[in-house]
């Protein structure tokens, strides 16, 4: 009599997937030089983007790192988070809150009348009303 031939006889028969054997695997620690790097910091990524966005000022030698607040004056947002930034008027006028932009222009809008006023040629310099520069909506291109 002729074997009948089903789809169950052409599989491999369980004694054989349990006799083949597995790759062998090292137990061998990994030395450090060959442990891959990730591409990933310890600081998380909201985070990070946070802190990137944020404008470096000077005023009389003291530094301050104001973090991006849309909308905001960078004396609004500065006093927001304890920066204390000398300011007097908070109009445009008397200029004491006069500060460098050394990083971070780019989350800036431009001068305005008042600071381009005020300022003259330091503008060019990198100097802004702390009262008047505000914060962007949106990151310039
Ligand atoms: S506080 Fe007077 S010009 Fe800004």
């Amino acid at each position: 009599m002729r074997k009948q031939l089903t789809v169950g006889s052409l599989l491999p028969t369980r004694a054989a997937i349990q006799t083949a054997s597995p790759t062998p695997v090292s137990m061998e620690p990994v030395p450090q030089t060959q442990v891959p790097t990730t591409p990933f910091s310890p600081v998380p990524a909201r985070q990070w983007e946070m802190e990137k966005k944020q404008v470096q000022v000077k005023q009389r030698e003291q530094s301050f790192s104001i973090p991006f607040a849309p909308c905001q004056t960078l004396l609004e947002a500065a006093l927001a988070k304890g920066q204390p930034i000398s300011y007097k008027c908070q109009e445009g006028y008397c200029g004491k809150c006069s500060v460098q932009v050394t990083s971070g222009d780019e989350w800036l809008d431009k001068p305005t009348l008042q600071e381009q006023t005020k300022l003259g040629k330091n503008l060019a310099a990198g100097y802004r009303l702390a009262c008047q520069s505000r914060f962007r909506s949106t990151k310039r291109r």
